[in-house]
């Protein structure tokens, strides 16, 4: 299998190339910039310009398109970009396109959730063989969320907000699995083994960098606030991970001491 992976250097992309690797594909590598480790033929590709697209399609039997730009301009790389994507598919007879999106982006109201949906629509439309599996938020996509934060004196958070978060490997494994010419179409969700509260989250990454900042719950009065609240982002009956939030961050290496629950109460300064 000749195999590209777009989005090759982001956080799934890189959990992609070398399980691709190891499980036998040819992988070929794309993205704007080159990866760290130069393990992968690599090809420079623009989404949303298209620049790159025939030479990175050249001899390619499956796709797995985990390029994105949620800070971006998410219109132009993730719908024009995978429209671009999937006639320079089809017109190198392309045998799978494997497509990871998000759980709950046609309940929860985020423009970037709304690009998810539409490339999902563009995909489906087109006349290319594909694969779409929707995951939940991955552990790595949290914890650097709360680096974000970790330097503040408090880290004001909608605490009731409820994600599953699953480890970036175990969503690679399930796409690598896909990855071969027999596309699957939709495929059921997957999510981490625990939903859990953004306020028990990140108490436990408090607790695992040794850090005493209180939580303090941050209330946000708008529709997307109440849609996570409400669970849309989780899939408990889907919760095909197995690497807990706790175990995650204890396998990160930064943790620190004892880890307590993540569900524990943290500090009494804690309002959430
Ligand atoms: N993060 C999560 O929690 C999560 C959960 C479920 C599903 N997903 C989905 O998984 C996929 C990968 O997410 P991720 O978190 O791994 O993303 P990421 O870390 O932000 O990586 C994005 C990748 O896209 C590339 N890229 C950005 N703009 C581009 C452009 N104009 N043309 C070509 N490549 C471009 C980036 O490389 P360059 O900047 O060098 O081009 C990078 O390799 C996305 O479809 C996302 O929706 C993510």
């Amino acid at each position: 299998m000749q195999t590209l992976v777009t989005g090759a250097t982001g956080t799934l992309g890189t959990a992609l190339v070398s399980r691709l690797q190891a499980a036998g594909h040819e992988v070929r590598a794309a993205s704007r910039s080159p990866p760290a480790d130069g393990t992968a033929d690599w090809v420079e590709l623009d989404l949303a310009s298209g620049d790159g697209l025939p030479a990175a399609l050249e001899g390619v039997d499956a796709v797995v398109h985990a390029a994105t730009a949620p800070t971006g301009d998410t219109k132009a790389v993730d719908v024009e970009g995978t429209r671009r994507l999937l006639e320079a598919a089809a017109d190198a007879a392309v045998e799978n396109v494997v497509y990871p999106s998000i759980v709950g982006i046609e309940s929860i109201p985020y423009s970037y959730y709304e690009h998810k949906l539409a490339a999902e629509r563009v995909i489906e439309d087109s006349d290319v063989p594909h694969t779409i599996l929707r995951a939940t938020q991955f552990h790595e996509f949290v914890a650097d969320s709360f680096d974000t934060l970790s330097k503040l004196p408090v880290w004001p958070l909608p605490t009731e907000m409820r994600i599953q978060p699953v480890a970036v490997g175990e969503v690679a494994d399930v796409l690598v699995e896909a990855a071969v010419p027999d596309p699957r179409g939709r495929m059921a969700p997957m999510g981490g083994p625990e939903v859990h509260s953004v306020g028990a989250l990140a108490r436990g990454y408090r607790t695992a960098k040794g850090l005493r900042r209180p939580v303090v719950r941050l209330p946000i009065p708008t529709a997307t606030f109440r849609a996570f609240r409400d669970g849309e982002a989780t899939c408990p009956d889907r919760a095909v991970g197995t690497v807990t939030w706790q175990e995650w961050l204890q396998a990160d290496g930064f943790s620190s001491g004892t880890p307590t629950s993540a569900s524990g109460s943290g500090s009494p300064a804690d309002t959430t």
